[in-house]
């Protein structure tokens, strides 16, 4: 069942930043766009709490009444992501301590330490005290709390804390010592206060690389929990007055620093943030919707944010073009979203942001371009009501996304520095989009037996448990496909023993002696079978194929021509492709051309730029056809029906018009 009675359709509004008769123009505007929901009170901390002992909420409750008279439903935020000056200076351990170990003063946000008592005792009182005034209210429909949690702090605070999560992780030094292989370098421990955070004072190599990955991706589990410790603070405190109004955080897709998995757990709802660049692969957009409908096990996610055009953050920020808003608005749709709200309502007068765009303009009034189609969209999703509320994703295919794997590969000191978790597994994901084939992001707790198929680039970091349910997958039946840098370390980053791809060697019937970093500016041949060749680049196995079979090899040329690079193992009832290189689009194509080649995976071959997205509620299909190019394409229908937005039936090939969406219902055109 949807949390939501309807799509909410808003975004980000901050009327505390504007004098009143501005919001009596809002209300008059944002109503012609048929705006109903608004998230507010996000950073209003030093408002609500001027001093110490002061809470005011005078504003907030003026704002909260309007939206209510205007049937605004309310998502209300918690405004903890930026802390009031007097805090700072009062009680500087709020303050982080950055990766060069300086002590921040007050300034910027999304700035608290994450273990400083001041600021959990403080955060969780303001929590409190929100949800006992506005909880009960029927027009507040979700809580947000704080604000894209993210970054990290390496105070003195967080060093203590830090020993004491590693104590109850590791009971013991020895076990501390072994596990991140302190004999190395002679680091040995002798205690637990011996233990110093990784950042440019300690074991950091730069931002990116570490001498002992073993302290580095513990410090960002640590931090990572530590962020949701914050965040379960405030929802604890929540709870206390308000037992089920939903309550989520806003995600940014393939963020780093916090493994979201484990937040989502925590979520009753998730939220993100969808900001891609004019660059940005629509691919890579689709793969962050489907990886934070993922995070809940297929749950539909809330698109918290994005721009209604502009952006100003990146370094080129270009206008989205005539009907592209709405293109993506409805790409998230496809991919599981069952609100639409943007960053922000009203354009702000001052400050960074000041260029970001809005749905009222600096012009202030709504006849703009931005605010057309803003409004465009508002009438269809009006009418759009709660059809598509909850409908799920039939995927067949799993790609994992593990952030201890991300974490772990990027750390790792060689064999390349091109190595990046989020573009392999992108890589993988690209080519499941070009043939339309809808994909679960999941993790490696998923389970695995409702997928066909399950691909795991790059699965550095793993351990024996986790070998063991691949395995059964593959027993039962399933199909798996990993590649290069997989099976390496276990989960403290010391290497399994006994040659690569380490646990996965039997599953995989395989033993890879040597891997070849290949210059950027050097790539390689592969060879399939059939004889069709492609390139390759960045890293090559050499592969012993034990009990596999081959399915290509390397070209001619290196002391390994000839040898095995993508292999094949029939194991039980199923199959485990290894891939032992980064291949070329064209080599990809064949590659699932062949793995694909006997599954009953619907797939569908449309123009480039054209995708094609299902979901199911009930006995009801919903399919999205999106034109994401400024061009008009022509385009065979897969399956043909009535365009819920237009309400024509939609037979053989349509064109369409640049960036123009259409979502298909086959069974409405019998009735
Ligand atoms: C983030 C934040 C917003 C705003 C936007 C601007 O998503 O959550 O407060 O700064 O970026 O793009
Ligand atoms: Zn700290």
């Amino acid at each position: 069942m949807s949390f939501f009675k309807n799509m909410l359709f808003g975004g980000d509004y901050n009327p505390e930043q504007w004098p009143e008769e501005v919001w009596v123009e809002d209300m008059r505007i944002l109503n012609l766009a048929k705006i109903n929901s608004a998230t507010i009170n996000v950073f209003s901390w030093a408002q609500l709490q001027p001093d110490e002992m002061t809470y005011d909420f005078s504003t907030l409750d003026k704002i909260v009444t309007m939206l209510t008279e205007h049937n605004y439903q309310i998502v209300l935020a918690t405004s903890t992501a930026a802390l009031p000056a007097w805090m700072s200076r009062r009680y500087p351990d709020v303050n982080r301590t950055d990766f060069e170990g300086r002590p921040h003063k007050f300034g910027h946000r999304h700035n608290a330490c994450p273990n400083s008592p001041t600021f959990r005792k403080y955060s969780k009182k303001l929590a409190g005290k929100l949800a006992e005034r506005y909880g009960g209210l029927e027009n507040v429909v979700c809580w947000h709390i704080s604000n894209e949690y993210g970054g990290e702090c390496y105070c003195e605070n967080c060093a203590k804390e830090f020993q004491v999560w590693l104590k109850k992780k590791y009971h013991t030094i020895e076990a501390l010592n072994r596990a991140w292989n302190m004999t190395f370098w002679g680091h040995t421990l002798s205690s637990w206060e011996d233990v110093v955070v990784p950042n440019a004072l300690g074991d950091a190599i730069g931002q990116e690389k570490t001498a002992f990955a073993g302290i580095s991706i513990d410090y960002r589990r640590f931090m990572s929990d530590s962020l949701l410790r914050n965040f379960t603070d405030e929802k604890r405190a929540i709870r206390f007055y308000d037992p089920e109004t939903p309550i989520t955080t806003n995600l940014m897709g393939t963020y780093k620093g916090l493994d979201y998995f484990k937040w989502a757990k925590e979520m009753d709802i998730v939220s993100w943030d969808n900001y891609p660049s004019y660059d940005t692969p629509v691919s890579m957009t689709a793969m962050c919707h489907d990886l934070m409908r993922g995070l809940k096990d297929g749950q539909s996610f809330m698109l918290m944010e994005q721009t209604p055009s502009q952006q100003n953050w990146q370094p080129y920020n270009s206008l989205k073009r005539p009907g592209q808003m709405k293109n993506m608005s409805y790409q998230a749709v496809a991919h599981g979203a069952d609100t639409v709200q943007f960053f922000q309502l009203r354009r702000s007068v001052g400050a960074c942001e000041k260029f970001h765009g809005a749905v009222i303009e600096h012009v202030g009034h709504e006849h703009t371009r931005v605010f057309r189609e803003t409004a465009e969209l508002g009438r269809e999703l009006e009418k759009l009501g709660d059809k598509l509320l909850d409908a799920m994703t039939p995927a067949k295919v799993g790609i994992i996304f593990d952030w201890a794997n991300y974490w772990a590969l990027e750390y790792t000191s060689g064999p390349t520095i091109e190595l990046r978790y989020v573009e392999q597994i992108h890589h993988y994901y690209q080519e499941l989009f070009a043939r339309n084939i809808d994909v679960d992001m999941i993790s490696l707790n998923s389970s695995f037996e409702k997928y066909d198929l399950v691909i795991a680039p790059c699965l550095y970091m793993i351990n024996q448990e986790q070998v063991q349910k691949i395995d059964a997958y593959v027993t039962k039946g399933g199909k798996f496909v990993t590649t290069m840098m997989s099976g390496l370390v276990d989960e403290t980053d010391n290497v399994h023993l006994g040659g690569y791809p380490g646990p996965l060697k039997e599953t995989l019937g395989i033993w890879v002696e040597e891997f070849d970093a290949l210059p950027p500016e050097k790539s390689y041949q592969v060879v399939f079978q059939n004889g069709t060749t492609c390139d390759c680049r960045m890293l090559c196995d050499i592969i012993h194929p034990d009990t596999a079979d081959v399915l290509a090899t390397y070209g001619k040329g290196e002391f390994y021509q000839d040898t095995p690079v993508i292999t094949t193992h029939q194991r039980g009832e199923g199959k485990a492709y290894y891939v032992g290189t980064m291949l070329s689009r064209e080599g990809m194509r064949e590659f699932f051309d062949i793995v694909l080649n006997d599954m009953a995976i619907p797939a569908y071959s449309l123009p480039e730029g054209v995708e094609w997205k299902t979901r199911v509620k009930k006995d009801q299909t919903y399919h999205f056809l999106l034109n994401h190019t400024n061009e008009t394409i022509a385009v065979t229908l897969p399956v043909e029906g009535v365009d819920l937005l237009t309400d024509q039936s939609l037979t053989g090939t349509v064109e369409l018009a640049p960036f123009a969406v259409k979502i298909i219902t086959p069974e409405a055109k019998k009735g």
